[in-house]
């Protein structure tokens, strides 16, 4: 993980940096530092927050028209001062940058130490900066050169930025499996791990691709390969706004981006879906209809909620498309031999589109012959680019460490492409098609009327704040939303919690419930929904706490209920959309009442870029 941030140009550096960093700390946020070149290398970092590094430099000589800025996410070596990038090299002249992982460190370490290297940090970094200054004295070539040397002799995954005392204006940059954007303005160049810190001083940016490397001047980029071939940039231009990235006025971004669900649930139907029509258009998905209609089987790859979307479209696919459908953990499966074959279709759901384990897998799986489509959220990200089509979820950039309006706008898509290719092999009754059309466009409003009446999540996240454990319990379309209720709440309040189907309770878990346990149920009206009516019975019984999501109007779920959060009656198919969105936010109002930094939770990041 980690985010970067990189300017050379006309103004002043510093402020840019510190700026991007900030956009970025959803990235990670153990440590920060800068290098800026005010005559010489200077280099300031420290552990925590950027706000933190900050303060400690206020009164400081900060004035610099370049400069390297980096949050970290540890990956070797503890957050400490010490361990904070920028990193610079033994004799002082290079500081650099890191994110991702140099795999054959301890190899390239060794044998700096045999040559009489010692090292200040635990970093991997500091090894390859090193290693790279060592090329650059032995060969006596540029620092472009060096680089170029080093990197075809390191494994694993990287962006780097580097600058030079000797040279005030160059940033040299390189790239793989890790994300790096370039903006492109005039006399001017920007950098970073995605195109936040660069927003409001241009549009037109260059996604740098794998195993290439970037010399980035205020007035020239030039892309070369590995090989020293030089590469034409493609400029493209990016349609965020600004206020995209901000709070817009509330509290935290994980509570603006639940907030904003009706209307990115609306963007991601806009110009697909047409019930009056009976259409769906998804051009990327249209163009390999009859190899998905064909395919042996469908594999959803994913991490965390992303994955909780792939277990919902597998019953939503199985059921109105009649395919066999699996649904897998990316890092297991990229590691296990999975058989595929030439007739699979892969879906890979990321909200990032950066996860180097949803990355790797779908590689090794398009090398063998599959077909991958990619759900992303983030326009141009890797995923996006490796798939062979797809469809973007159009949510809007998602800062808050846990994905809430991503989730929802995943499950919009995946909804649709089942409906799709349903209707196209004919294995959905015409009637029940138009009808799913028609909900599925009401959609944005039952998410809008579903915030209008959570009033009184707040008080219930008063009044089970303190509880050590909780319970989320849910079958059939409701199972996986119960697995993702259980995960906002561990990541936001630090609250053990466990997802499980209902019926599966009793199969062990029952062992946990007393009086002291809240059990949250997702219990919209569905045709499970008498057994699970049951399963509440069960747990009242033994005196567990149960609170219920509940369609409007349910009585039944009400009365065996200590409290209720209610959602409005809709197809089982699209109640995930719905029922997840009260769960959303208890997890948000428990983690505040806790004091917990709820966008930027202990120990996480927003996009995990290492394996
Ligand atoms: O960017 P991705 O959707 O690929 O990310 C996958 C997971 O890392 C992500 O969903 C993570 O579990 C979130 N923190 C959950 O809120």
């Amino acid at each position: 993980m980690c985010g970067i941030v990189g300017y050379t140009g006309p103004r002043e550096a510093y402020p840019i940096v510190i700026k991007g960093l900030k956009r970025l700390e959803y990235r990670g946020y153990d440590s920060t530092g800068v290098a800026l070149h005010n005559g010489k290398l200077n280099v300031y970092k420290k552990k925590g927050k950027v706000a933190e590094l900050e303060d400690s430099i206020v009164g400081t000589n900060l004035h610099s028209h370049i400069g390297i800025g980096h949050t970290r996410w540890a990956t070797h070596g503890e957050p400490s001062d010490r361990n904070a990038h920028p990193h610079q090299s033994a004799s002082g002249q290079l500081a650099m940058i890191h994110n991702g992982i140099i795999e054959n460190y301890n190899q390239l370490k060794q044998e700096l130490i045999n040559k009489g290297y010692s090292f200040r940090s635990d970093t991997d970094t500091e090894v390859l900066l090193n290693f790279i200054e060592e090329i650059k004295k032995n060969n006596e070539c540029s620092l472009e050169e060096a680089v170029r040397v080093a990197l075809k002799r390191v494994t694993g995954a990287y962006v780097i930025l580097l600058m030079d005392e000797s040279d005030p204006e160059t940033i040299i940059a390189a790239r793989k499996g890790s994300p790096l954007v370039i903006g492109v303005g005039k006399g001017e160049h920007f950098l970073g791990s995605d195109a936040s810190p660069m927003l409001e001083y241009t549009k037109e940016v260059v996604y740098v691709n794998d195993y290439e490397l970037a010399i980035v001047r205020p007035d020239e980029l030039i892309l070369k390969n590995l090989g020293n071939e030089k590469i034409t940039p493609y400029v493209q231009k990016l349609d965020i706004e600004l206020a995209a990235i901000e709070k817009g006025g509330y509290e935290h971004f994980m509570l603006k981006e639940i907030y904003e669900q009706p209307q990115t649930v609306y963007d991601c139907l806009r110009g697909r879906l047409d019930a009056a029509a009976g259409t769906i258009t998804m051009s990327g998905i249209q163009q390999y209809a009859e190899q998905i209609i064909n395919a042996n089987r469908i594999v959803m790859v994913a991490c965390g909620t992303s994955w909780h979307a792939g277990l919902v479209a597998e019953y939503i696919f199985e059921e109105l498309c009649r395919i066999n459908v699996e649904v897998e953990y990316a890092s297991e499966f990229r590691y296990r031999n999975p058989v595929i074959n030439k007739g699979d279709v892969i879906i890979a759901i990321s909200q990032s589109g950066e996860t180097a384990d949803t990355l790797v897998a779908i590689e090794n799986a398009k090398n063998n012959g599959a077909i991958i489509l990619g759900v992303v959220n983030v326009v141009g990200s890797s995923i996006a680019r490796m798939s062979h089509a797809g469809a973007y979820t159009h949510a809007g950039p998602e800062i808050g460490v846990a994905s809430t309006k991503a989730f929802t706008a995943q499950l919009a898509v995946l909804t649709m492409i089942a409906l799709k290719i349903g209707y196209i092999k004919g294995t959905i009754p015409q009637d029940r098609y138009l009808r799913l059309l028609k909900e599925l466009e009401e959609v944005p409003e039952k998410v809008a009327w579903t915030l209008k009446h959570a009033d009184n999540i707040k008080a219930l996240a008063e009044k089970y704040k303190e509880a050590r454990d909780f319970l989320y319990l849910g079958r059939g379309y409701n199972f996986p939303v119960a697995l993702e209720g259980a995960l906002k709440l561990k990541e936001i309040s630090y609250i053990h919690a466990e997802g499980y189907p209902a019926a599966e309770m009793k199969h062990g878990p029952i062992a946990l419930v007393d009086e002291n346990l809240p059990v949250v149920f997702v219990a919209t009206r569905d045709s499970y929904h008498e057994k699970v009516v049951s399963n509440m019975q069960e747990i009242k019984a033994r005196k567990g706490k149960v609170i219920s999501v509940i369609s409007e109007g349910d009585e039944t779920s009400a009365a065996l209920s200590e409290d209720v959060m209610v959602v409005p009656e809709a197809d089982e198919i699209l109640a995930p959309m719905l029922s997840v969105i009260p769960l959303q936010l208890l997890a948000y109002y428990i983690g505040l009442a806790r004091g917990c930094d709820v966008d930027k939770p202990r120990n996480l990041a927003k996009s995990v870029t290492v394996e």
